[in-house]
């Protein structure tokens, strides 16, 4: 299911007031910072993001509007691939239009880390995982390594 694409929330009901609150308490227990919902088996465009500093934050049917030129290079993790990090090069800045779990619109401009957890869980929401993009032979030898570790 990490490999499929999520599909669009038509209307946003009251129901996702509800799940957006249980993916939030979802990321707190597994003490991450991002969690989307193809990461619960729930193939929906909706992610849940609580960074340092900042309030929790919901976004329903999120569209990347603009990224920075500029790039940076940060070390990431992924709930649904325990004890695997690695560095991932994305754009440092991002605008992205959403909405809440209230079925309100907004937009949002984020740099730093929430920028990052940001694109991280918009990938999620197109079956793409923060192992994808870095080069093949670390992605394999990540992969090896988890697969034995997973066996152990
Ligand atoms: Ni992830």
């Amino acid at each position: 299911m990490l490999r499929q694409k999520a599909e669009l929330i038509r209307p946003i009901d009251a129901a996702y007031k509800k799940i957006a609150g249980t993916m939030i308490e979802a990321l707190h227990d597994g003490k991450g910072v991002g969690l989307a919902g193809p990461q619960i088996g729930l193939m929906k465009r909706i992610f849940v993001v609580h960074v340092d500093g900042d309030e929790p934050r919901v976004f329903i049917n999120p569209s990347i509007i603009e990224t920075s030129q500029d790039l940076v290079k940060y070390e990431e993790g992924c709930l649904s691939i325990p004890g695997v990090w690695a560095d991932v090069v994305r754009p440092s800045q991002v605008r992205v239009q959403a909405w809440n779990e209230r079925g309100r619109p907004f937009t949002l401009a984020a740099s730093g880390i929430l920028a990052r957890v940001i694109l991280h869980e918009c990938d999620h929401l197109e079956g793409v995982l923060f192992i994808d993009r870095i080069s093949a032979p670390k992605r394999n030898r990540i992969l090896t390594k988890f697969e034995r570790r997973r066996r152990a």
